[in-house]
């Protein structure tokens, strides 16, 4: 059997990023969203989080769709 902790840590979404904190937020303000688009691509943001390259997405949804059955993706900001 899992202790409690391991077994709450076994079904966190999150197991990785700002875990020294309650609650682990991003924000952006509108100057911020205007520089990241100024290239004029879209950008995907993990809402799995699986991605190495957290907050943006790095594709690894897929993997862990094909894996678990899930449908996760992530948020797209288009300029
Ligand atoms: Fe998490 Fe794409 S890697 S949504």
């Amino acid at each position: 059997l899992l202790k409690p902790k391991a077994k709450k840590e076994a079904s966190w979404v999150n197991k990785n990023f700002g875990k020294d904190c309650d609650k682990c937020v991003n924000f952006l303000t509108p100057t911020e969203i205007e520089d990241l688009l100024k290239d004029g691509k879209p950008k995907a943001f993990c809402r799995c989080w699986k991605s190495k390259t957290f907050p943006m997405c790095d594709g690894s949804h897929a993997a862990h769709n094909k894996e678990t059955g899930d449908n996760t993706g992530p948020l797209v900001i288009k300029p």
